[in-house]
């Protein structure tokens, strides 16, 4: 079977997980650093520091950002249900926006639709990778949440898209870009929401150990200063192991990741029934996390299901939020619910080869 995500690891990854054994220290350590560091500098800016999840990392954006409990944040539908949870964590309620029909991106103007006096912030999603146009959203005023979980090699003249608004988050689960089993990042425009963060992810200890002990006049370094409640959310020094070999192989996985996106746009640029994605502006870099197309919704399952009988799996990535009954919903948006019914995923990693690429494009042409 094709699977339609995926991730590589080479002898490099292998090793630094080895070597990461052999030191028999697996907890949160130097490799979790080297990757922070190392992603700091890829964004211009100290405040950014990892998690266990990029889920993990929605819930503290949202804490941290420190809205008005029973706030309205209005969010895209058609995104994964992390989003709409973090929400509800928070004790905030999630407003959901409809997203372009082409870009499946959220707009300025479909955002605008859905701000009321409850409005305290807005999260967007950089689907797929294709940047989001920040500039009319960050006008409209209100605090801005980026959802790069899609996005990590995606930027705006040179700049990472995550670092816009007021935070980002990125997730690093074993379907991403970058792929280190579970895990996530988190960045925040102002200083003290990522210290803030910090002593959370470490479940509210502000100080800890010989840190603890080194402010402590009786020394007494298993003494913790507990400031928050909180649950755990560290990564591993296995994942921090991983996400540096991961983040050294990115151009490389992206070349790769981008040949297939580029094949495919060819591929079905004349078939009338595929509607096929919106490249990026010359100004800006794309992730290619997932290729997604629309076909005739009368065929789109039937499609599905002739690839899987292929041994070509496909999916649609996502089922809109505000069509799931838990979250109460009497929202009608169009376009969601459009892709709802036209849209689907199909491979594209960089463990495909060409002739299984070619095999995906042929398929589908064939059988629309
Ligand atoms: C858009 C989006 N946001 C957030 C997440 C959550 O990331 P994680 O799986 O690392 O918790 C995902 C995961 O698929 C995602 O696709």
């Amino acid at each position: 079977m094709i699977s339609v995500f995926g991730s590589k690891y080479t002898q490099e990854d292998i090793d630094a997980v080895v070597q990461c054994l052999e030191s028999n220290w697996t907890g949160i350590g130097k490799n979790v650093t080297a990757f922070e560091q190392q992603f700091r500098e890829r964004l211009g800016s100290e405040h950014f520091m990892m998690v266990d999840s990029g889920s993990n990392a929605l819930y503290l954006a949202l804490k941290n950002l420190q809205l008005p409990k029973g706030g309205e944040v209005i969010l895209p539908s058609f995104t994964w249900v992390s989003c709409a949870q973090a929400v509800l964590l928070n004790g905030l309620v999630p407003v959901f926006c409809d997203v372009d029909l082409y870009t499946q991106n959220v707009t300025a103007e479909l955002i605008a639709e859905k701000i009321s006096n409850k409005t305290a912030a807005i999260m967007v999603v950089h689907y797929a990778g294709l940047p989001v146009d920040m500039a009319p959203i960050l006008a409209l005023g209100y605090p801005v949440l980026e959802d790069a979980a899609h996005a990590v090699d995606s930027t705006v003249d040179g700049t990472y898209c995550g670092v816009f608004g007021d935070a980002g988050i990125w997730s690093f689960d074993s379907v991403k870009n970058i792929a280190v089993g579970e895990g996530g990042g988190i960045w925040f425009k102002e200083k003290e929401r990522i210290d803030q963060s910090r002593m959370m992810r470490y479940c509210g200890i502000g100080f800890s150990g010989f840190q603890a002990a080194s402010n402590n006049n009786d020394g007494n370094w298993w003494e913790y200063d507990i400031q928050q409640p909180n649950v755990k959310m560290l990564p591993s020094d296995i994942e921090g192991a991983l996400a540096v070999v991961q983040l050294k192989h990115l151009p490389v996985n992206q070349q790769r990741r981008k040949a297939i996106w580029d094949y495919y746009q060819q591929a079905f640029a004349n078939t009338a029934a595929v509607t096929i994605p919106v490249a990026c502006k010359p100004n800006e870099t794309h992730s290619y996390f997932t290729y997604f197309i629309q076909v005739p919704a009368a065929r789109r399952n039937a499609l599905a299901k002739h690839l899987y009988e292929k041994g070509i799996y496909s999916t649609l990535r996502y089922h809109p939020l505000h069509l799931n009954a838990i979250y109460q919903s009497t929202a009608s948006l169009p376009n969601s619910e459009q892709l709802n019914a036209t849209g689907l995923n199909i491979p594209l990693h960089q463990n495909l080869t060409d002739e299984q690429v070619e095999l995906i494009a042929v398929t589908i042409n064939d059988f629309l």
